[in-house]
C-alpha cells in the first residue's frame, strides 16, 4: 500500500485536507496510509528537541540526535522511500515529481519548523531539499499535506475518474481550457455555444484551442516546452 510517513512536531494538524473527500475517503478504505511520527516523542538531554544554533541567530534547531531516534522507529521499507525535506531552499517540485512518487511505494517526509534543521540530518538521512514554491511558510506541515495530496490524487483508485486527471493542467504541459455548468446565461454571460452543441469533435478541438491559447498567453514557459515536443513527436 502506498504510504507517506510524515516527522512532524504538530502531528495534530493532520489529516486536515488530506481526511476529505476523495483522498478522506480512500485513506479510511486503507487504499493508503499516513503514518505521522511526533518529533516531540524522541526528546535528548533534558526533554528538549530543538537548541539554539550555534553562531547565534534568530530561531532554534531541530537536533540530529532527536531526528535520528525518530528515524530509527521505520521499518527499512519506510527508511528506503524517497526522503524529503521542505524548505524554501529546495528545488521548485513539479507534476512530474509528483507522478514519478505515485508510482513508487510511498514517501517520507521532515517537516521543519522554527528557524530549520540541523544540516547533519539533510546530509546523513540524504534528504532531498523540496520546495512548493518561492515564498515562506511557517513549517513543512501545509506542504507535506499539498505534495501528499497531489501524489494520492493520481493512484490507480483513489480518483475514480481517471479522464479527469488525463485532463489536468501539466500532466499534458497544456492548462486546462474553461468549463461551465447552468444555466447558460448568467448576468449576460453565456456559456460558448460550442459546449451547448452536443458537437463531441467539435467541443474538442474547442478545448484544446482554448487550452493552447490560454498556455500560450499565461505560462510562455509551459507553451516553449508544449511546442518543443510537439515538434519532436512530429520528427520522429
Ligand atoms: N517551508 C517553508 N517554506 C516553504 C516552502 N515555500 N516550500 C516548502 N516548504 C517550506
Amino acid at each position: 500500500m502506498w504510504q507517506a510517513n510524515v516527522f512532524t512536531i504538530f502531528p495534530m494538524a493532520f489529516p486536515g485536507t488530506l481526511g476529505v473527500s476523495l483522498i478522506g475517503k480512500a485513506l479510511e478504505q486503507q487504499r493508503w496510509r499516513l503514518n505521522l511520527i511526533d518529533l516531540k516523542q524522541f526528546p535528548v538531554k533534558s526533554d528538549r528537541i530543538d537548541d539554539k544554533p550555534y553562531g547565534g541567530g534568530a530561531g532554534m534547531v531541530l537536533s540530529p540526535e532527536v531526528f535520528a531516534k525518530a528515524f530509527d522507529t521505520l521499518t527499512p521499507e519506510q527508511q528506503n522511500l524517497r526522503r524529503i525535506y521542505f524548505s524554501p531552499r529546495g528545488r521548485q517540485f513539479t507534476q512530474q515529481d509528483l507522478k514519478n512518487i505515485s508510482e513508487t511505494n510511498g514517501i517520507t517526509i521532515l517537516c521543519g519548523r522554527y528557524e530549520g534543521v540541523d544540516q547533519r540530518i539533510i546530509d546523513y538521512y540524504q534528504l532531498e531539499e523540496v520546495s512548493i514554491g518561492d515564498f515562506v511558510l511557517m513549517g513543512g506541515e501545509v506542504a507535506a499535506m499539498a505534495i501528499i495530496e497531489g501524489c494520492v490524487r493520481l493512484l490507480p483508485q483513489v480518483v475514480g475518474n481517471s479522464e479527469s486527471i488525463a485532463d489536468d493542467s501539466f500532466q499534458g504541459q497544456l492548462l486546462e481550457s474553461d468549463i461551465y455548468t447552468q444555466p447558460a446565461c448568467f448576468r449576460g454571460m453565456t456559456v460558448p455555444s460550442v459546449l451547448q452543441s452536443g458537437h463531441h469533435e467539435r467541443i474538442s478541438r474547442f478545448r484544446l484551442e482554448q487550452s493552447q491559447m490560454l498556455t500560450r498567453k499565461l505560462r510562455p514557459d509551459l507553451w516553449g516546452k508544449y511546442v518543443e515536443k510537439q515538434l519532436r513527436q512530429a520528427k520522429d
